[in-house]
């Protein structure tokens, strides 16, 4: 074992619902942004995975807490211990906890302060030389575009707690949108349904997994997916009950969500400089972040709009990637932050 050259290189997307890190070129942690917490002392419990089986089971002496909120560190305790956490795990086998250097992706719209609590828990947690990139650069540079190219391209990432839309071209972010409506909004739509429509009272691990099992953009799908049954309590009774739910009741139920990401595509595109615009159409638009994947979308609006939309293979790893791309390109990205 060689104890001396300390220095490890790690990218990070410190995403609101996944946190992503990559060593080496490849993915060592994939796990969900979540903490386990002594009420009492805050001390670290257990970090993703295991934090995330402890949800909604919380007891008098353990919490859980998901340290980002619509992209952004909203606990920063939480927030660093989970870093720490997590990179502990990533490198469980080593003697000693080695001086870092970071790629961190961080939302375009990020503030002053918020650019500042990723690089403050970033080094709280062991970072010494840490910078960051946009997200929407990041997911760029992981679906593997020239992003220095004199050529537009657009990317939607549609996340946990954000969607952000982005122009980039020439190694920068022309024009960006972002807004708070995303993967979790969704979840949140179909766990309100299912006690409205069906008085049925779903946490929201449930509510996910109807999301990821009939979610849908589109209430005509070409290849439906077969019921998804639902258990929980009945919310009057409290006896137990099983409902069926299909991909039909669940893109009524999602319609408003959606129909906002559209619209701010749409608003996105109207903000585009024509000659970049004429680039887009040509090269069509990326989806990225997890709800790339909801049934539909990339259908939708592709006819809604008129350009073609393409899901980029893995979409909840893009982001990921591309802060993997950007640490071996460290010297010669201008665009990386300090
Ligand atoms: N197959 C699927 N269908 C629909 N939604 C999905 C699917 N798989 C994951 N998701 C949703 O994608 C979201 C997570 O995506 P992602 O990991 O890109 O977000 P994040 O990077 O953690 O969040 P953010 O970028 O907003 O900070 C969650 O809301 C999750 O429920
Ligand atoms: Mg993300």
């Amino acid at each position: 074992m060689r104890l001396f050259s300390l220095t490890k290189e790690i990218a990070i997307d410190l995403g609101t619902a996944n946190t992503i890190i990559i060593h080496n070129g490849k993915i060592v942690i994939d796990e969900p942004s979540i903490v386990a917490l002594d009420r009492r002392t805050d001390k670290l419990i257990a970090v993703g995975k295991e934090a995330q089986q402890m949800q909604g089971k919380e007891n008098d002496h353990i919490r859980t807490v998901r340290p980002l909120r619509k992209g952004v560190i909203a606990d920063f305790n939480a927030a660093e211990l989970m870093i720490r956490g997590l990179v502990k795990k990533a490198s469980s086998r080593s003697w000693f906890s080695p001086s870092l250097r970071m790629v961190v992706g961080i939302p375009s719209g990020s503030t002053e302060v918020e650019i500042r609590a990723v690089r403050d828990s970033s080094e709280h947690a062991g970072g010494r030389d840490v910078y960051m990139l946009y997200e929407p650069m990041a997911a760029a540079l992981g679906i593997g575009l020239d992003v220095e190219a004199a050529e537009g391209n657009m990317i939607v990432d549609i996340g946990g707690g954000t969607t952000e839309i982005a122009v980039i071209s020439l190694g920068g972010i022309v024009s960006n949108k972002s807004i708070q409506i995303a993967g979790d909004d969704l979840t949140d739509d179909i766990q309100a349904h299912m006690r409205r429509a069906h008085n049925v009272r779903v946490g929201e691990r449930t509510a996910e997994l109807i999301k990821i099992n009939v979610g849908s953009a589109l209430t005509e799908l070409e290849n439906p997916p077969a019921d998804f049954v639902v258990h929980g309590p009945n919310q009057m009774t409290a006896l137990p009950m099983e409902v069926p739910v299909s991909y039909q009741e669940i893109s009524h139920c999602i319609e408003k969500s959606i129909s906002k990401i559209e619209a701010a595509v749409l608003g996105a595109l109207e903000q585009t400089p024509p000659e970049l615009y004429a680039d887009i159409v040509r090269n069509g638009i990326w989806l990225a972040g997890g709800g790339a994947l909801i049934r539909g979308l990339d259908k939708r609006l592709t006819d809604k709009i008129g350009i073609q939309f393409h899901i980029a293979e893995d979409p909840l790893l893009a982001v990921a990637k591309g802060t993997g791309v950007a640490l071996k390109n460290i010297q010669n990205f201008s665009f990386l932050i300090r």
